[in-house]
């Protein structure tokens, strides 16, 4: 396993659509490790394959324990059902330091193929409904700036306007 190098937002393999995954090899597996050690390297919730140059339908997603157990491994991922809303701001490996606004669905219902390619379903709520969402996204050549209402902001800005929004609470008690 190995780490691979994130293209960055402006890559023409950001905007591709990917092709289907028909069989799981040794290629397929290796890149599925990389996903992994890259993503959690990065401290990213997900990472999709293009996102490393290769133009298939797999990404990898974890999104902490409180959302589940083992990291998933999507292969050929289809959104089936949404439903909700959510707004809250949200950041790519792709776009590395910045995080926007996006309102997305609060839950998504997800049906994808494991390394086995054994058919199964996922569903999230909050953090990873919106991870399951940005990352399928990803494999359509979509990304979630598209999305953004307002400016991208550095961590530092969100950070300042969090804490501001924290005192604003405060004195309203
Ligand atoms: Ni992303």
């Amino acid at each position: 396993m190995a780490l691979r190098q994130i293209r960055e937002l402006g890559d023409s393999c950001l905007t591709k659509v990917c092709k289907n995954v028909k069989e799981v090899n040794a290629r397929t597996r290796d890149l599925v490790g990389d996903l992994l050690d890259t993503m959690y390297d990065a401290e990213g919730v997900g990472l999709a394959a293009p996102q490393v140059g290769i133009l298939k339908r797999i990404a990898v997603i974890d999104a902490g324990e409180e959302y589940q157990d083992e990291p998933l491994i999507l292969i050929n991922p289809e959104v089936l059902e949404t439903s909700g809303e959510q707004t809250d701001y949200e950041g790519c490996l792709s776009v590395p330091g910045k995080v926007g606004r996006v309102t997305r669905p609060s839950y998504a219902k997800v049906k994808a193929y494991d390394l086995d390619m054994n058919e199964y379903i996922v569903e999230g709520e909050d953090l990873l409904a919106r991870a399951l969402l940005h990352e399928i996204e990803h494999l359509d050549g979509h990304m979630y700036v598209e999305k953004v209402s307002g400016p991208l902001l550095t961590n530092e800005e969100l950070a300042e306007i969090l804490k501001a929004q924290e005192e604003e609470e405060n004195q309203d008690k």
